[in-house]
Formats: C-alpha cells, structure tokens, sequence
C-alpha cells in the first residue's frame, strides 16, 4: 500500500492541551501520527513542501474521547421518563423491576445484529462531534451469552466506522430477578469475565458499587479477578449515595471513578494519590434530577484529574452529545470551559488508559477536530449546536 504523503494543517487556531501555541499554527501529520505542531512562523522549511491545507483560523482540538457510554443495548425507556415525570425516582423504578433490568430483557431479546443496527445511529451522532474514540460497555446482558455478544457488537463497531472502541466488561452491572448477588457474582458475572476475556473482547472491567447493585465487597471479587487477568479496572462510584466504591476504586488503582456525586474529600484524596480520573456525568446527574454535587472543588485542590462523558445508556442519560455534556458541566458543576474540554481530551483518554490520544503533540495520533469557532470556551458555551468542520482520524478527514 502506497503511504500517504505528509500533509501540514496550517493557519489554525490551536487548542493542543499540552504545549500552548499563540498565534497562526501548523500540525505536521506523517504516517498517521503528529509529528510537529507549532506556530506557523517556525515550521522547518523541510516540511512547507509538503501538501498543505489551509484551516482559515479555524480552531484544532485533540479529537474528543467519550470514555463512559453504554451504547450497546436494546430498547428504550421512554415509558420510565413519563414515569419519572410523574414522580418516580430512579431508585424507585429500579427496585420495581424496571431500570436496568428493563433494559436487560429488550438486550437479552435482541439478536446481535439489531444491537449492531441500533447502537449505530448513537454512535453518528457521536462521531458528527468530533469523537474519535469511545468506551462501550457491556451490563446488560448479565448472563454469559449475551454479556459477550454485547462486547463482540461494541468490537464490531470498530469495523464499521473510523473510531476506536475500547470495551469496559460490566457483568457486575445489577442483581438479575430471583438471583442471590453472592451466587450471582462468583456463578456467572466472574466466569463470564474470564471468558470474554479469553476471547479478547475485554479491556477493562467495570462494576456498579451502588444500593441497588452490589456492595464493594462483592465488587472487590470482581476486580480481584480482574486484576488477576491483568485487566484495568474503574467503578460506577457513589452515584446515589455513599457506599465506598470509591475509595476501592482508588485501593484498586483503577483507571476512573465515575458519577461521584456522593464522593468525600477523603475520597477525592484517595482518588488523587491513586492517580486516579474522576469522570463526571452531568447527563446523568441532569436526567435523574440529581441535586448532590460532585466534590468539584475537592477534585481541583487535590489535583484529581476530572474527566467528562455521556454515559450514553437508555436510563439514567439517553445522552449522544460531548458537546452538550460539556456544556452542563460548565452550567451544573461550574467547570471551566477549559476544565471541560480538558475533560472530553486529555483527562478522557486517561480515563481509559490511552496515552497515544488526547493531545495534540509529537508522536501522538493524529487524532483530531477542526472547528468553526474562534475560541475554545465556544464550544462549551452553545447549547445544541454543532460547530464542528472536520474530523481527522488517524491522519485521515473523514
Ligand atoms: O451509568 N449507574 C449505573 N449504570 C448506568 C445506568 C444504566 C441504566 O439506567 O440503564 C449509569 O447511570
Ligand atoms: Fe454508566
């Protein structure tokens, strides 16, 4: 196959989260990969024969990174919003049956290619706002066949689209009906891992530290498993209240604790020496009418690392837009613009252990969105509007 011809992005505006670059910038993509970034002025003269594309002072990001979606499931819960509306809560449709296990019966009756057909449109909706690499869980399955065709269809994603997947397995997701958790985690959650795993569809394992789910105890046999495989882990922590999921987030040195809205300072501490992200899902927290704060301010002076998704699932936060994610975690949680989209880049892509994305920076993938905004802080601030001009995936617009 021929290579493709280095190319330079020039005359952009540059938002690279790592080195700043003032004035009219230039981006030097060869194989794929960054390989210079800098101000216009000091592009080596080697390099200005090469293709040129003028970006007109359009505004270059890293690509955006969604590092907590359920994207693949059956169903929908349309029905529970009304409920909701009418004054059900969250925790009180999930104790009726409904909730999670709701969408456990729509995954568990949908056969592998209707989950494909139907998490694709989610996943458009995604990529028209510059994302280029997403998490797909599994957990709503909680059975061994159809937790592995839910990591198997998040795979096949991959094939169809120019984005990566990374698959979080999360059989310790809820307690299926007339099951004992105990029985359930060590009888079919763990082995059910283990052979996901040996299929390679598993690179991280996640679990639902919650009152209505599991107790850090029973999660802990879980991430011991994990662990055991060499697998990274992270946790749904403190969402609905304060069970200590993530304080074994930190134990575990997870990737991320996500939700958090219950998370102490103690906890935030813990996350911090961990080197552990926080990533908050404002979708969530919005849809649910959440009104319990995440630690912000704790997060910020123990340097905790906050990190942004949609947690993109039939429930709790039929979300499909970054854009709008940020948008209320500057309007909800008082993150800066900047803050903000540090959390759908950088913070992101450590959520989900990526160090080659994220950045705009040498060596890096040329993973990238160009936007028709003049300043960062922008694209937080509009409320459904999608300014994006161009996404560039491993080099290649597309
Ligand atoms: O991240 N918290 C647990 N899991 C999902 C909700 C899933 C659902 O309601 O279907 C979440 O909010
Ligand atoms: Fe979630």
């Amino acid at each position: 196959m021929q290579r493709p011809l280095p190319l330079v992005l020039s005359n952009a505006r540059l938002a690279t989260m790592a080195d700043p670059v003032s004035g009219p910038g230039a981006i030097l993509i060869e194989d794929g990969l960054v390989t210079w970034v800098g101000a216009q002025a000091d592009l080596p003269t080697a390099h200005a024969r090469a293709k040129q594309r003028d970006m007109q002072g359009r505004l270059i990001t890293p690509a955006f990174v969604d590092c907590h979606t359920h994207l693949v499931h059956g169903g929908h819960r349309a029905r529970e919003f009304e409920m909701r509306l009418e004054g059900a809560s969250y925790e009180e449709l999930a104790r009726a049956g409904g909730g999670i296990m709701s969408t456990v019966t729509a995954t568990r009756a949908a056969s592998e290619d209707q989950l494909l057909t139907t998490a694709l449109p989610r996943l458009d909706a995604l990529l028209a706002e510059g994302v280029s690499c997403m998490e797909v869980k599994s957990g709503y399955g909680l059975d061994h066949d159809t937790e592995l065709t839910m990591l198997r269809v998040a795979r096949r994603l991959a094939s169809l689209r120019p984005v990566r997947i990374r698959t979080s397995f999360l059989g310790a997701h809820a307690v299926p009906k007339g099951v004992n958790a105990d029985s359930y985690i060590d009888e079919i959650c763990i082995p059910a891992l283990r052979a996901a795993h040996a299929q390679g569809l598993v690179d991280a394992v996640d679990g639902f530290c919650e009152n209505i789910a599991f107790t850090p105890a029973q999660i802990a046999r879980v991430l011991d498993v994990a662990q055991s495989l060499g697998l990274p882990v992270k946790l749904h922590a403190e969402q609905l209240s304060h069970m200590g999921g993530t304080a074994l987030a930190a134990q575990f040195g997870a990737l991320s604790a996500d939700h958090v809205e219950y998370a102490t300072e103690a906890d935030a501490r813990a996350l911090a020496a961990a080197g552990t992200v926080a990533v908050l899902l404002p979708g969530a927290f919005y849809a649910i009418r959440e009104t319990q704060m995440p630690p912000i301010k704790a997060f910020r002076a123990h340097g905790v690392p906050m990190a942004l998704a949609t947690d993109c699932n039939p429930g709790s936060s039929p979300l499909t837009s970054l854009l709008l994610a940020m948008n209320m975690a500057c309007t909800l949680f008082r993150l800066t613009p900047d803050e903000a989209l540090r959390g759908v880049t950088t913070h992101a892509a450590r959520a989900l252990g990526l160090r080659d994305t994220g950045a705009i920076a040498p060596g890096l993938r040329a993973d990238l969105a160009v936007w028709n905004v003049e300043t960062p802080a922008e694209l937080a601030y509009r409320i459904g509007f999608n300014p994006l001009y161009q996404r560039i995936f491993g080099g290649q617009p597309c």
